[in-house]
C-alpha cells in the first residue's frame, strides 16, 4: 500500500481525493492545507493525518508521492523541497507563474530523475487518440481556439497577478492540447480588453484576450478566452484543427467532430469502441465522444507510474508542461509590451 499526501484540499484537491479513494493499493496518509478545517475534513475521509504545514507532515507520514494542488502563486518550496526527499509529484497546472522558477523546478526534477504528472487531464480522454492521428495524418494549416465562459468564484482567480489570467490559469489546458496535437508554437501576439465583466469584488484581469499564434510547422493559430459570460448561453469551447480538405473540432472532454476525413477505425489502433462512443452522420461528420474517464485515468496512469517506477506512460510530465507554460506566459508577455513575443523554446 503506497502512502500518498495531499497538499491544497480545496476544488482540485478533493477531485483527486475522490479518485484516489477508489483505488485500492494506495492510502492518502496526510492531507495538509493552511486552511486546517479543510486538511482535517480530507483526513476525516481517509483515516489520514492533518497537517499545516506540508513539511511536518513529510517527516510525520513519509510519503511515496504527494498531490500538489495549491493555487498558481503557491509553487516553489513545495516542489523543491519534494525533489530533495525524493517524493514523486503530482502538480496541478498552470505549474508557476514565473517562467524561471519553474524552469528551476524542472532542473531539480531532472538532475533527480523524479517521476512526475502535470494535471493536464485533458490529454487522457479517449477523443485525443482521433485528434492526434488526424493532426499526424493532415496537414495543419490553421487551429481555432475558443474558451469563453464565466468567473469562477475562487477568489484569488480574479486577481491576475495570483491567477495568471484565465490564459494561463484555464485556457493553458487548450494551449497544451493545440501544443500536444499540433506542435510547438513559435511567436504569439496577443490583445485585452476590460470593462464588460460586472459585479465581482476585487476583479483584477483580463475580461477576454485574443492570441494570433505563428506555429514551428509554419501553420498560424489563434486562441480567444473570455471570462466575460454571464450566461451559459454565451460559453463556447472548442480547438478547430484546419486543413486544405478536412476539419476536426476537438471539444475538451466532450468529443470531437470530424469533417471530411476518413473516420479512425479500430485497426489503426485507435481506442476507439464499438460502445456508442462514435457515430456517424449522413453528411459524412463523424462524432466521437468523450468516456468520462480522462480525470481517472490521468490519476491512476501517476499512480501506476510511481508502484511501477516507469513514468513512460503519463503524457505531461513537468518537462512538456514547461512548455505550455511558456506558450501561456509568453501571451502575457504580449498583452503587457503590446508587441509580437517568441515563445520560450525548451528542448
Ligand atoms: N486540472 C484541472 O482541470 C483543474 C481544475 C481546477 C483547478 N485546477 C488548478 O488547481 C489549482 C488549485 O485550484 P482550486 O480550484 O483547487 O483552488 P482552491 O482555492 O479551491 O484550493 C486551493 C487550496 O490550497 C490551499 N493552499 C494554498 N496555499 C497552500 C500552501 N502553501 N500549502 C497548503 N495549502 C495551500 C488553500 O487554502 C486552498 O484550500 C489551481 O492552480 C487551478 O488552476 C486544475
Amino acid at each position: 500500500m503506497k502512502r500518498v499526501a495531499l497538499i491544497g484540499c480545496g476544488g482540485i484537491g478533493n477531485y483527486h481525493l475522490g479518485h484516489l479513494l477508489q483505488f485500492d493499493d494506495v492510502k492518502v496518509a496526510g492531507a495538509c492545507d493552511l486552511i486546517a478545517e479543510r486538511a482535517e475534513g480530507v483526513a476525516a475521509k481517509t483515516g489520514g493525518q492533518a497537517f499545516t504545514d506540508f513539511r511536518r507532515m513529510y517527516d510525520t507520514v513519509k510519503p511515496d508521492m504527494v498531490f500538489v494542488c495549491v493555487p498558481p502563486t503557491q509553487h516553489g518550496e513545495i516542489e523543491l523541497e519534494s525533489v530533495k526527499r525524493g517524493i514523486p509529484m503530482f502538480i496541478e497546472k498552470p505549474i508557476a507563474l514565473d517562467l524561471e522558477l519553474a524552469q528551476e523546478i524542472d532542473e531539480a526534477i531532472t538532475k533527480a530523475g523524479l517521476i512526475t504528472a502535470v494535471g493536464f487531464q485533458c490529454r487522457y480522454s479517449n477523443i485525443v487518440e482521433p485528434t492526434l492521428q488526424f493532426t499526424r495524418d493532415n496537414q495543419i494549416v490553421f487551429v481555432e481556439c475558443a474558451r469563453i465562459g464565466g468567473v469562477p468564484a475562487v477568489e484569488w482567480w480574479r486577481v491576475k497577478s495570483q491567477s495568471g489570467g484565465q490564459l494561463v490559469e484555464q485556457t493553458i489546458h487548450q494551449l497544451d492540447m493545440i501544443r500536444y496535437a499540433a506542435g510547438e508554437p513559435k511567436s504569439v501576439y496577443s490583445m485585452t480588453t476590460r470593462g464588460f465583466v460586472k459585479g465581482w469584488e476585487n476583479y483584477d484581469t483580463d475580461d477576454l484576450t485574443v492570441t494570433a499564434i505563428t506555429f514551428e510547422s509554419g501553420a498560424l493559430g489563434s486562441v480567444s478566452s473570455g471570462c466575460y459570460a454571464a450566461s451559459g448561453a454565451a460559453f463556447d469551447s472548442k480547438i478547430t484543427f484546419s486543413t486544405p480538405d478536412s476539419r476536426l473540432d476537438h471539444y475538451i472532454i466532450d468529443r470531437v467532430n470530424i469533417y471530411g476525413a476518413k473516420p479512425p477505425e479500430a485497426k489503426s489502433g485507435l481506442v476507439v469502441q464499438g460502445d456508442g462512443t462514435m457515430a456517424s452522420s449522413s453528411d459524412g461528420q463523424v462524432t466521437i465522444k468523450d468516456d468520462g474517464r480522462a480525470g481517472i485515468t490521468c490519476d491512476r496512469t501517476f499512480v501506476e507510474a510511481v508502484i511501477s517506477g516507469d513514468g513512460s506512460k503519463i503524457r505531461s510530465p513537468y518537462h512538456d508542461a514547461l512548455k505550455s507554460l511558456a506558450f501561456g506566459l509568453a501571451a502575457n508577455e504580449s498583452m503587457d509590451t503590446k508587441k509580437v513575443v517568441d515563445v520560450v523554446q525548451f528542448a
